[in-house]
């Protein structure tokens, strides 16, 4: 598969407006986005600023997902990543979490990690979190309000630079708690 990434351009903002009101986002904040909502999202900046950077993610001509970049300003930027229904579960999702981590890492030299969060049941992105390098950080309980009131779990992961450029994965210490004052009950 011949997958490219183009970064958004102003022209671009009712194509993204189509792609973000076309299809449902179970696993983000607002699933079901309508036209206003996308068009002051885009207004606002959250796709294209100062801090953020998107690209479309094309299969030939055909734009089948969005990477949105955000807080590149920051030494821990993060990300953001949506692919059409049709097209999720074909590897593409893998491929650019690939492409972005190195974007950032050769574009951004003050870059020493990048994060990524999704909810707990978001199996196939905690897949592709762990097959592109990243390693779970944080688990927040009962974090991720969902639309129908539902309390989720939010997971955590990052790569840090270092890990990216030797192709390791260093795991973070767990079993820390300090034991010099005894048990707490
Ligand atoms: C999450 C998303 C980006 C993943 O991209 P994708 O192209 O669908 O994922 P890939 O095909 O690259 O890989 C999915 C992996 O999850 C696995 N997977 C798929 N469904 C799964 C499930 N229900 N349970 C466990 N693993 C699953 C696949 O087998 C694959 O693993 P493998 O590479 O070891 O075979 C994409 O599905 C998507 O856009 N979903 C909607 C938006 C979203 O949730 N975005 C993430 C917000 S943080």
């Amino acid at each position: 598969m011949d997958i490219d990434f183009r970064r958004l351009l102003p022209s671009d903002t009712e194509p993204l407006v189509r792609f973000l009101t076309g299809e449902s986002w179970p696993f983000h904040s607002v699933g079901e986005v309508d036209g206003d909502t996308a068009r002051r999202w885009i207004a606002e900046g959250r796709f294209e600023s100062g801090e953020n950077r998107s690209f479309w993610i094309l299969i030939g001509a055909e734009p089948v997902g969005v990477v949105r970049l955000m807080d590149l300003a920051d030494g821990t930027p993060l990300f953001d990543l949506r692919l059409r229904a049709g097209h999720r579960g074909r590897g593409i999702g893998r491929e650019a979490v690939t492409w972005l981590t190195r974007y950032l890492f050769e574009e951004f030299p003050h870059a020493h990690r990048i994060e990524g969060t999704t909810r707990r049941d978001n199996h196939p992105m905690r897949r592709v979190f762990l097959r592109c390098g990243y390693a779970k950080e944080a688990h927040y309980r009962d974090a991720w309000p969902s639309q129908d009131g539902t309390l989720h779990d939010t997971v955590g992961y990052a790569i840090l630079r270092r890990d990216w450029l030797t192709g390791r994965v260093t795991l973070p210490q767990w079993n820390d708690e300090p034991v010099d004052r005894g048990p707490t009950r």
